[in-house]
């Protein structure tokens, strides 16, 4: 359905931005628990955080973490009953990956808002993939005995707050270079704010979404 790959949809773009405010609000707050009691031998610098004390950050993880799984649910829910995932997010296996990757290194990749190449596909839906982990293990480490079977699942508490901190590093090297990529074609950002692109026709739209 070519008119629904040009842009995003508005439950997209809203759940989207949605979940990103929310998504950033839980790493500083994250960091800010984090410090509170470090796994590593290193703690992250105050002005990252959010919360100002323990309390205060785990005060903002919750609320941050109901957010997120609203928007969460209504993004899940809309991209399977739309057609959205399988038609604009499905994997499109390691030769399309591969021929896009050598096209993006040599920036002869095209771009378009709502039209994804194979290395978005693979990117998008590893980082839904790592989101949705890192709820679940978030929740087996908030209720240990409630949920004992999911903390059981992730290789016991002291695992499960690993497995946690390890996804929240993965979604943030995805938000280094997902910013980037937003920032180097600012008519993708454009569109995922706006619904359509700055300039240009919904033909040339679809012309610019195919690998040049
Ligand atoms: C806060 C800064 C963020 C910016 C500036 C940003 C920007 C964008 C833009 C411009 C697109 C559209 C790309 C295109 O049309 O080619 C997009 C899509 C997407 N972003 Fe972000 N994003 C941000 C945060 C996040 C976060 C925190 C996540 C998840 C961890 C995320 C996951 C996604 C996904 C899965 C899509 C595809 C959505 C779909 O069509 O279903 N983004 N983002």
């Amino acid at each position: 359905m070519p008119s629904s790959r040009r842009t995003p949809s508005p439950v997209i773009r809203i759940t989207h931005w949605i979940g990103a405010l929310a998504m950033l609000a839980l790493i500083g707050s994250g960091w800010q628990i984090y410090n509170a009691s470090p796994i590593l031998p290193f703690e992250f610098p105050a002005w990252a955080t959010l919360g100002g004390w323990l309390g205060g950050g785990i005060a903002w993880h919750f609320a941050a973490m109901w957010v997120l799984m609203a928007a969460g649910i209504v993004y899940l829910a809309y991209g399977v009953l739309s057609g959205h995932f399988l038609r604009d997010l499905r994997p499109t296996g390691p030769r399309a990956v591969g021929r896009d990757l050598a096209l993006a290194l040599r920036f002869r990749l095209s771009h378009a808002a709502g039209h994804y190449n194979a290395v978005q596909r693979l990117l998008y839906t590893g980082v839904l993939t790592v989101a949705l982990l890192t709820v679940a293990s978030g929740l087996s480490i908030w209720k240990p005995v409630q949920l004992g079977w999911l903390t059981w699942l992730f290789g016991g508490y002291d695992v499960a707050r690993r497995i946690h901190f390890a996804m929240m590093t993965l979604i943030v090297a995805f938000l280094a270079l997902h910013i980037a990529l937003a920032l180097l074609v600012p008519s993708t950002l454009f569109g995922m704010v706006f619904g359509r692109r700055a300039s240009a026709s919904p033909k040339t739209d679809v012309q610019e979404g195919t690998a040049r």
